[in-house]
């Protein structure tokens, strides 16, 4: 069974998250970043062995802390995809370099890759057990910025409109807490205006977003 901790931290409302298999006690931290001694608590607290450090992309607050661990954990690689690392010190390594739709196994879990660009170039969600990580793609009642160095509005509306195709159910686990902490597809179908602007085109949506 997956279990999921998510943890606000740092002064932009950023949420880290930790994803474990219950029974073999395997671990995932997605996006870690300011407190790294908080996500290690509860590491410690429920016996984890930490297998990936992944990034949904490569922007400094969702991945300040991705050093501490590294430096620690000499077993470590950074996940991340290959078109954000240009975001990244060029000393943080080692890198494990995604293209998008690889599938990434700890304990019984399967976590799959799903490229969503459009706020940066390697934006990723990250989908297992009927919940999707996000970043900064979608949020409750919004999506990411597209007017950042390396931002793409058409390719950010596309990546909606994967996101869009999960079934209505999948728990969204965003990036930043900036309407609320999580939500559903099914939910931000009808009520996120980007998501909708998403499903009604291009020129509308990138009015909007760009
Ligand atoms: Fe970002």
């Amino acid at each position: 069974m997956m279990k999921v901790k998510q943890f606000k931290l740092g002064p932009m409302g950023n949420f880290s998250y930790i994803v474990w298999d219950a029974g073999l006690r395997e671990a995932a931290v997605i996006d870690p970043a300011w407190q790294p001694e908080v996500l290690e608590e509860l590491i410690r607290k429920e016996k984890l062995i930490l297998k990936f450090l992944l990034l949904t992309h490569a922007h400094p607050d969702h991945a300040n802390a991705a050093r501490y661990f590294l430096e620690k954990d000499k077993t470590l690689a950074l996940t991340v995809h290959k078109e954000d690392t240009f975001l990244l010190d060029d000393d943080i390594n080692p890198l494990n370099l995604l293209k998008g739709e690889e599938e990434l196994a700890f304990g019984h879990l399967k976590m799959k890759v799903i490229h969503t660009p459009g706020h940066t170039p390697g934006s990723v969600s990250y989908l297992a057990g009927g919940a999707v990580f996000t970043g900064d793609t979608l949020f409750v009642g919004q999506c990411g910025r597209a007017d950042l160095p390396g931002s793409d509005p058409k390719a950010l509306r596309l990546s909606l409109l994967k996101l869009a195709a999960l079934p209505g159910e999948t728990v969204l686990y965003p990036g930043h807490a900036y309407n609320g902490h999580t939500s559903t597809i099914g939910v931000q179908k009808e009520y996120n205006i980007y998501m909708k602007l998403a499903a009604r085109g291009e020129a509308e949506f990138v009015k909007a977003a760009a």
